[in-house]
């Protein structure tokens, strides 16, 4: 076959052979021919290998650069054309025809725009988010792409930290989860197959852990938690096959992640045996000089090589400076052949050396309605209904509603933070809502222009519409460019005069829907309380706009919960579920005078706003009937933990059922909660189903200040429940 489509070649080419190649086996002698061609490479090539910057344009220059290999990888930008073409001269017109590799950030979606990763784990659908990967990794392998940087796996406790949004909020199970199922979806069953893509578990490690917050501040994380915490994700995504990972801008307990040999060598390669490559982010070796770690962009090389990162991105330290070291004998070049050996890994199994087509379609293909509809259905089940007064659905006898604010039809914003292409097909709340109603049922206010929107001339227009309207649909929140990257905020309100102008939305009397748009969890206590049902959507991406208008009229039924905690205010964070009691735990009821010497706030409760694992529904669950298999298990024995869950209420519906437990004692404190399990499930109203989770001990080891992996025998306790609150408790006992 061909290995090069330079021409107008339509996608449905690279569709027919996606089919033909969807069982590919890895390339075989994979080994063989890394050893063959190392053994032909010169220093200089080797570093090339070591060496990715962003595309820009295929100049004269940058084909040179090809030809002399000094680029093993490029990322974001060029054409497919322009990315043909340098494969061509990559292959064909280079000493040693080693392949490029193109990264790009394909993070929550493609051409088809997906709800923020953050979003996407509020569905506790982990088929869904793997069909969402790789509807994402179709695309954008037919436009030439062979890798993403996603999935970013990142474990966040503090929502003033801006990229909390990419990732699967606080639990490190269901991070691990969401983070297997990215891979499997991006990965596909074999990277060979023309529409599969590598992933990229990012960003190693602990990044999320910013002290106060802020992007690329140091994180301080003691070896128990990053290994039962942090860690966690990233080993489900090297489970599941991951290809790559990229190591984090941050210190780690002083040393920078881009030089950390200790979780990069220790823990990456010989306990997980990843046989893959390590990308830095963005300079994060050079950064190791600011950091205060590496004296100069020598030592940088010096340290970001021996550290274990084998592809420096953007910086240019190893190109510049590790022959020089290698001639001083200061590095061992059996490291620089360690590097080169598994980025040629994942070029061969990306069946790059085998004629791997570089498609160039005819034109930027547009989402598939398939691809949509998968879209849709993500973005519905992302939905987290926070509170409702009787107000949702929206009553059939509804005449017109008013819609308030800007977030109820601004693409851009709801698209989140990382919709760098697609977007065309984005449909928007207001859009959706005047297809669902009519024009004339549906009264628009902007209200206001934006959050940095300092004048309420814009207040009596979104009053009178409301007043003209049987409901105000207010939607509120966060543009997109206030949450990921270098997007920390210290306040976690709706920003700007949101609130003012939602209380005088709500002196008129008329039920107020609130339905928020932002990328973190935000602090919306008064306005909560004016309205009469609370709908958080994240950023929802294309088909937000519909995803949305379905729950208000009820043509669906809200079923997210919360894969992080809400806090009551700022003040309050970290805040999240599985923290440890202490010694004087307040009681759940918040502050009393009779109270004083216990752990809690004078001024607020302890308690957040919403827990991590809530969610309402149009429906009502029941849970009863909790029972264990047994009174004991065995260490290394299984025990099935179930209850029954009913639905009482009048809607069919979903409901997400969370399983946790509790170790009463033991080697050292445990959480009060850890999430083990979960399922979602779908009943009729009147119906009745037993859910059962099988638990075997090993997923209640943990890691004691020695560094040791084990289970204790002890007592424990466990729930079915349906937020990490609340639920069905039994108890069993783990005996040796
Ligand atoms: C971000 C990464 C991203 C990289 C390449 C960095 O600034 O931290 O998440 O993959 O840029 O765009």
């Amino acid at each position: 076959m061909n290995a090069f489509r330079t021409g107008a070649i339509a996608v449905c080419a690279a569709a027919a052979l996606a089919v033909f190649h969807s069982r590919a086996a890895e390339p075989a002698n994979i080994e063989q021919r890394i050893d063959a061609l190392l053994a032909r490479m010169s220093l200089e090539e080797k570093l090339g290998q070591m060496s990715q910057t962003s595309f820009g344009r295929l100049t004269d220059q940058r084909k040179e650069e090809i030809r002399k290999g000094r680029w093993g990888s490029f990322f974001n930008g060029g054409t497919p054309a322009e990315k043909a073409e340098a494969q061509r001269i990559a292959l064909k017109e280079s000493r040693l025809g080693i392949p490029v590799l193109y990264g790009q950030d394909v993070i929550h979606g493609y051409q088809t725009v997906f709800p923020i990763p953050l979003g996407q784990s509020a569905s506790w659908d982990p088929e869904l988010v793997r069909q969402a990967a790789r509807i994402a990794a179709r695309e954008a392998s037919a436009v030439g792409i062979h890798w993403t940087f996603s999935p970013m796996v990142d474990i966040a406790r503090d929502p003033r930290w801006g990229r909390i949004a990419e990732g699967a909020g606080e639990d490190p199970y269901l991070g691990g989860v969401m983070a297997a199922a990215m891979t499997r979806g991006y990965q596909g069953d074999s990277l060979a197959s023309p529409d599969s893509i590598a992933a990229c578990a990012k960003h190693y490690v602990a990044y999320g852990a910013a002290e106060a917050g802020r992007d690329y501040n140091s994180a301080w994380v003691p070896e128990n938690l990053l290994r039962d915490v942090y860690l966690k994700p990233f080993q489900a995504a090297r489970e599941a096959g991951i290809a790559t990972f990229m190591s984090s801008f941050n210190a780690i307990n002083g040393v920078p992640a881009s030089g950390n040999e200790f979780t990069l060598r220790q823990v990456l390669r010989n306990e997980w045996k990843f046989d893959g490559f390590v990308v830095s982010d963005y300079e994060s070796v050079r950064e190791m000089i600011p950091h205060g770690y590496a004296a100069d962009a020598r030592d940088a090389a010096l340290k970001g090589i021996r550290g274990g990162v084998d592809m420096e991105m953007v910086s240019t330290t190893y190109w510049d400076h590790a022959k020089g070291l290698v001639d001083a004998g200061q590095l061992d070049p059996k490291l620089i052949d360690d590097a080169v050996r598994g980025i040629l890994r994942i070029k061969f199994r990306l069946g790059l050396f085998d004629g791997r087509e570089q498609p160039v379609p005819a034109s930027e293909p547009r989402p598939a309605p398939e691809a949509l509809a998968i879209a849709g259905k993500l973005a519905a089940e992302s939905l987290v209904l926070l509170k409702n007064e009787g107000a949702l659905p929206l009553p059939k006898t509804t005449g017109k509603v008013a819609v308030i604010g800007f977030l109820a039809d601004s693409a851009a914003d709801q698209n989140g933070t990382w919709a760098m292409s697609g977007g065309g097909s984005t449909v928007t709340p207001l859009a959706a809502l005047r297809r669902a109603l009519g024009e004339d049922r549906v009264v628009y206010a902007q209200g206001l222009k934006s959050s940095a929107d300092m004048s309420r001339d814009g207040f009596a227009p979104a009053v009178a519409a409301a007043r003209n309207a049987d409901a105000a649909l207010l939607f509120l929140g966060e543009e997109a460019s206030l949450s990921g990257e270098a997007s920390s905020r210290a306040y976690l309100n709706l920003p700007g005069l949101q609130e003012e102008l939602a209380a005088e939305v709500a002196k008129t009397g008329k039920p107020v829907i609130l339905v928020i748009l932002a990328g973190r969890p935000t602090t919306f206590h008064a306005v909560a309380a004016q309205a009469k049902a609370v709908l958080y959507a994240w950023h929802p991406g294309a088909m937000g706009g519909p995803a949305i208008t379905d729950a208000l009229l009820g043509n669906s039924v809200p079923s997210g919960k919360l894969t992080v905690t809400f806090p009551r205010t700022v003040g309050q964070v970290p805040l999240y579920y599985d923290h440890l009691s202490t010694g004087r735990p307040a009681a759940e009821t918040g502050p009393t005078a009779s109270d004083k010497f216990r752990s809690k706030y004078l001024d607020v409760s302890f308690t957040p706003e919403y827990p991590f694992g809530y969610g309402l529904s149009y429906s009502k669950f029941e849970y009863s009937n909790a029972r264990a298999s047994a009174a004991q298990v065995k260490l290394g024995g299984r025990i099935t933990v179930s209850a029954d869950v009913a639905n009482t209420g009048q809607f069919e519906a979903d409901e997400i059922v969370e399983f946790y437990t509790h170790q009463l004692a033991g080697r050292a404190a445990r959480p009060v909660r850890e999430l083990k399990g979960f399922q979602r499930i779908h009943l009729r109203p009147g119906e009745r189903k037993t859910v059962s989770f099988n638990l075997s001990t090993d997923s209640l080891a943990f890691y004691d200040t020695q560094g040791k992996l084990a289970t204790d025998p002890a007592a424990f306790e466990a729930w079915v429940a349906p937020d990490s609150v609340s639920g069905e408790r039994v108890t069993f006992t783990v005996v040796p």
